[in-house]
């Protein structure tokens, strides 16, 4: 039995003004009028052997996700059950997991196997995917973490690598400075951490026992003092302020994956994107013949080089290059392109003011 397990929670500060609190990065939809929650959603129940699809976000967010799963499953996956685990704040992947892995254990038994899917990620290459998916199944059933390595392009500060050799993994580090990044890329040994994951469910709470107890036992606690519900095909755990308030932050990565000797890696090609930034969307949508990327009802002259949106306005540019202009009713960014990582401090300066 395999179960995907959606995380969904980042506010994706990286992609203000559309990336919102309570509008975050996994509800965005892209040009075919998916979102990637709902990309997140489909990728896992096309898979073979689904007993459920399991996501864990904030309670805030149950309504809109529900209202996403309902449009896309249409007829062809109304018999599959969806569960919910629902967060009342967030308290980063490791607590997410572990409540998860709690719910999966009983409900379907120490040896299911649990697929760990980000909310916010686009897989172009579903095919390849699934093969990987597979693979990763038949080592997961041998009692291991296994983690989908993408080959490293760049780099990058914000991932986990993961040091191969041979086909074995010697060591997971969680987001390493830039000197230790481009000492890792240059080896050639190392893989990006796609952030997806796929382990029994026994074994992912043993390993957890092992290496963060404090973080299993407060998340137990609070399964435990869950509030139950259930609708049609929907199933509900609300985990409440009082307990999880308990539960200590972490990421799955730091908590588990760089301490583990039991981890392996699946090296996959699946056109992996974490949309991380504007222009990550940007390269989604095809460049017109002087470089912009434009969605929505733009009107340019003498513009190159530039990503453009606009959701409810006409939007104008006259001679300018290499900025990002994102438009919305109640909020309007205009970054230099070099600089779309640093969108985040706005979201940041934003959210202290409130
Ligand atoms: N339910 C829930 N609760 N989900 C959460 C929470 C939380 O508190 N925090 C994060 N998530 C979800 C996010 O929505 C996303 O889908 C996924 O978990 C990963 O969290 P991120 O916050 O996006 O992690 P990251 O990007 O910093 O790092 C992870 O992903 C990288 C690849 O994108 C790590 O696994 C890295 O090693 C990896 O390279
Ligand atoms: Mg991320």
């Amino acid at each position: 039995k395999l179960i995907p397990t959606i995380l969904c929670g980042g506010a994706g500060s990286r992609l203000w003004p559309v990336s919102r609190e309570l509008h975050p990065k996994p509800f965005i939809r892209l040009a075919d009028g998916q979102s990637l929650l709902q990309k997140a959603w489909l990728r896992g129940a096309v898979l073979p052997d689904v007993a459920e699809v399991l996501t864990v976000t904030n309670r805030e967010l149950f309504f809109k996700t529900e209202d996403e799963y309902r449009e896309i499953a249409g007829a062809t996956f109304k018999n599959l059950p969806n569960s919910f685990i629902l967060e009342p704040f967030g308290r980063n992947t490791a607590p997410a997991i572990a409540a998860a892995a709690l719910h999966v254990a009983a409900k379907h038994g120490d040896d299911a196997l649990m697929l760990v899917l980000a909310a916010d990620h686009l897989i172009a290459d579903q095919n390849a995917f699934a093969a990987a998916v597979a693979q990763a199944t038949l080592i997961a059933q041998q009692g291991k973490l296994v983690t989908f390595g993408i080959q490293p392009d760049a780099a990058e500060t914000g991932y986990g690598y993961i040091e191969t050799e041979g086909t074995a993994v010697r060591r997971f580090v969680e987001k390493p400075n830039l000197e230790k990044a481009q000492e890792y890329l240059a080896t050639g040994r190392y893989l990006w951490n796609s952030g997806m994951f796929c382990f029994a469910a026994g074994t992912i709470l043993r390993e957890m026992e092992q290496h963060c107890p404090a973080i299993l036992a407060a998340a137990r606690n609070c399964m435990d003092r869950a509030i139950k519900a259930n609708g049609e095909g929907f199933s509900q755990v609300e985990l409440t302020p009082d307990t999880f308030n308990l539960v200590p932050d972490d990421s799955i990565d730091y908590a588990v994956m760089e301490k583990s000797h039991n981890v392996a890696v699946v090296p996959c090609s699946i056109g992996w994107s974490d949309i991380g930034s504007w222009n990550a969307i940007g390269d989604l949508t095809k460049p017109d013949s002087k470089g912009n990327r434009i969605e929505g009802e733009v009107q340019l002259h003498d513009v190159d080089n530039c990503y453009i949106q606009s959701n409810e306005r006409i939007v104008g540019a006259v001679g300018i290059s290499n900025l990002i202009i994102v438009d919305t009713p109640d909020a309007l960014l205009v970054a230099d392109r070099s600089r779309a990582q640093d969108v985040k401090h706005i979201y940041a300066s934003l959210k202290l003011q409130n």
